[in-house]
């Protein structure tokens, strides 16, 4: 409510933002398949990197794990989810060999990237992944093919010591939340020492990554500061933040929920840029605003660089299903 003993602000909320159309598919492929099977359905690593998103999901009665044996013997039966960000080949063939039911939560933009990787193989050159050493869909994607038939790159310093076996025969992929500008210097660096590399087909960033991105960098010029709602494990969430502080934001900040607000820092602002990585829930941004509004006269202006249409489908044996109750 206004207040004249209230400060103005104004918050810029980028649209889009939040879920995105692989992470909501994923959510719903956990609650049908809580749903169909009941609890527990277990779920191999977090499902998208949301807190808030997982805790909700284990209310439900799903139960997180990071590896398949940690699924104890007297629940074999029961279904396992993997998670959005996909999984080396490996685990689909281990969860075979312990006779598990496993459902694939894999975005599809993800998969998309498995087969272009798969590609270059098939025609006879080594696969360069640029992306971030340890993340869960880097790993999903090294784990495609053989040990030694991909190459990790992160940085730009890092094409320089790349020492292929054979330069003509190269082709590169990207993770899919990646900095769009970061990956453009990287692909350039390696087209200039390796003009024979082949592109993918498709663009491995997905348009959600590229999508909040651009509409974080047309509203941060002159914000006083950005909050990006985000895990500290979202690699898309993470390059939000980098966008808002070099496309002219005064201070970027990730939080996960309303609590962590840096009040003392906020107090004297009059512009706050707003956005939420592609696995932070609308409801997050909600109680983020609501917390503004407590002490400030809020005016939002409403940012927005694009409309979303997409929506992925579910898996078709969680489609048209007799319900148990949940
Ligand atoms: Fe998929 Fe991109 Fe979301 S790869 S999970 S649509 S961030």
């Amino acid at each position: 409510l206004f207040s004249p003993a209230k400060p103005a602000l104004t918050i810029r909320l980028c649209e889009p933002r939040g879920f995105c159309a692989g992470v909501d598919r994923a959510i719903q492929i956990v609650v049908l398949a809580l749903k169909k099977y009941g609890a527990p359905v277990y779920v191999r690593h977090e499902i998208v990197h949301n807190r808030f998103v997982v805790q909700g999901l284990q209310e439900r009665g799903a139960v997180f794990i990071e590896e398949l044996h940690e699924i104890p013997p007297e629940h074999r039966e029961r279904p396992v989810v993997f998670s959005a960000h996909g999984v080396p080949k490996s685990v689909p063939a281990d969860a075979q060999a312990r006779n598990l039911f496993y459902l694939d939560a894999t975005c599809p933009l993800v998969s998309k990237v498995h087969k272009q990787a798969m590609r270059h193989q098939r025609l006879g050159r080594h696969v360069v992944l640029v992306g971030h050493a340890g993340h869960p869909e880097v790993i999903g994607t090294m784990g495609q093919l053989p040990d030694g038939a991909v190459t990790l790159i992160e940085t730009e310093a890092d094409v320089h010591g790349f020492m292929p076996v054979d330069p003509d025969q190269l082709g590169f992929v990207t993770q899919t939340t990646l900095s769009v500008s970061d990956t453009a210097g990287i692909i350039a660096r390696l087209q200039e020492r390796f003009p024979a590399i082949q592109a993918p087909s498709a663009e491995s960033i997905c348009y959600a990554t590229t999508n909040r991105q651009e509409a974080v960098k047309e509203t941060a010029a002159g914000t006083d500061f950005f909050l990006i709602v985000g895990a500290p494990n979202s690699s898309n969430s993470k390059r939000l933040v980098e966008v808002a502080e070099r496309a002219g934001a005064k201070r970027a900040l990730l939080v996960q929920r309303a609590a962590e607000i840096p009040w003392d820092e906020i107090e004297t602002i009059g512009t706050l840029g707003l956005s939420a990585g592609a696995s932070a829930p609308q409801i997050i941004v909600d109680e983020i605003v609501d917390a503004f509004n407590a002490r400030f006269n809020v005016s939002i202006d409403l940012a927005v660089t694009a409309i979303e249409n997409e929506n992925f489908p579910v898996l078709s044996v969680l489609r048209d299903m007799p319900l148990v109750p949940a």
